[in-house]
């Protein structure tokens, strides 16, 4: 038997803090309505000299320490991301260098908040398929970069941050027990940036450098589409909602996690989130939830994690996963 499991975690967030009440210094808002619509409390920002392959060395390098990881011989890396520092080269070949991986595959993956359960199931179809035995999956973005900081109903929502895990073979277990992938390009406009083209469905979109979002609509879209989807997972695997250690939904807003939870009737206290301090960080909230669950000691070696991850496009991904990882050497580096 080839499986793949994840053997290591790192995790990285810029120090610069932005709070609700500065927040509140910039435009018309309350620390009151943000806590109450979203739960969040404060976001991380990124220096402007500061980008998204940054976060990621550092979030790798926090895994190299604390699994005492060489990274030599990794066979591909996988970032995945809406903020590469370029559209072209990638994350992945600017890390490959600064990261000193001599001989490996690099590659960016786009599919928005899902970006790092895509880029998880990528990882185990390349090592399972026999092609790759050592994987870098990172989900890293800079939203502050893309964000307009005079629209009061986006920029109290987003963050950034990078968090990083390693895939390898593993002859005796199969770490990854089931998945769900999904588009609806119907909901494209919804959340968008522009780019060179400023159309999508026949849709002319504002054209603008910025993040933007109807909010209203992609809250709908989730609630109902992500319990929906959770099952079918379950339904695949024969696996039912109780034999959960931990579900892993992605970071948008608690006001979209506790429905999809009462829908499931999946308890909140076993459901792991980043964003109070961390905000919406795209293709990070889940390495970061997963993170902050194993910093504070609640997942364990054992457990059943389920990650689900949605967002722009509309996609959605979800990984139902074994969590074996190997010892952990040193303590993390403080977030
Ligand atoms: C953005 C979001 C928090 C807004 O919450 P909401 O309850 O849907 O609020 P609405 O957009 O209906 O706006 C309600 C009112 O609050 C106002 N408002 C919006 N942002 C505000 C803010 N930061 N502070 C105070 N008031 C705000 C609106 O202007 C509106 O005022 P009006 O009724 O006078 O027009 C919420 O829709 C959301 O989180 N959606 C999901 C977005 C998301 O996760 N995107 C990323 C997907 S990966």
């Amino acid at each position: 038997m080839i499986g793949a499991r994840i053997t290591a975690i790192g995790t990285y967030v810029p120090e610069k803090r932005l709070t609700n009440f500065d927040l509140e210094q910039m435009v018309e808002t309350t620390n009151d309505w943000i806590i109450q619509r979203t739960g969040i409390r404060e976001r991380r920002i990124s220096r402007p000299d500061e980008f998204t392959s940054d976060l990621c060395v550092a979030a790798v390098k926090d895994l190299m320490h604390r699994y005492n990881k060489k990274v030599e011989d990794v066979d591909m890396i996988i970032v995945a991301t809406s903020t590469p520092d370029f559209p072209f080269p990638s994350v992945a070949s600017i890390i490959q260098e600064r990261l000193n991986i001599e001989q490996t595959g690099a590659i960016d993956l786009s599919a928005a908040c899902a970006g790092f359960v895509y880029a998880l199931h990528t990882a185990n179809a390349y090592i399972t398929s026999r092609l790759h035995k050592k994987i870098l999956v990172i989900g890293a973005d800079t939203i502050s970069k893309i964000t307009d900081y005079t629209d009061r109903s986006t920029c109290v929502l987003f963050g950034d941050g990078a968090g990083a895990v390693m895939v390898e073979r593993d002859e005796q277990s199969k770490g990854f027990i089931g998945f769900h992938l999904g588009s609806e390009g119907s909901g494209a406009q919804y959340v968008y940036q522009t780019g060179l083209s400023n159309r999508v469905n026949e849709i002319e979109l504002i054209d603008t450098n910025c993040l933007v979002q109807n909010g209203r609509e992609v809250f709908r879209w989730a609630v109902r589409n992500v319990p929906t989807s959770v099952r079918q997972i379950l339904n695949k695997t024969q696996l039912s909602l109780d034999k959960v250690d931990w579900f892993v939904p992605h970071s948008a807003n608690l006001r979209i996690i506790e429905p999809i939870c009462e829908k499931l009737e999946y308890p909140m206290e076993k459901t792991l989130f980043s964003l109070v301090d961390f905000g919406n960080t795209s293709a990070a909230t889940i390495p970061l939830a997963l993170d902050l669950g194993i910093r504070e000691g609640k997942v364990k070696n054992g457990d059943k994690v389920l990650m689900y991850g949605f967002g722009a496009g509309l996609v959605q991904a979800g990984q139902l996963l074994e969590i074996n990882f190997d010892d952990q050497i040193n303590a993390p580096t403080a977030l």
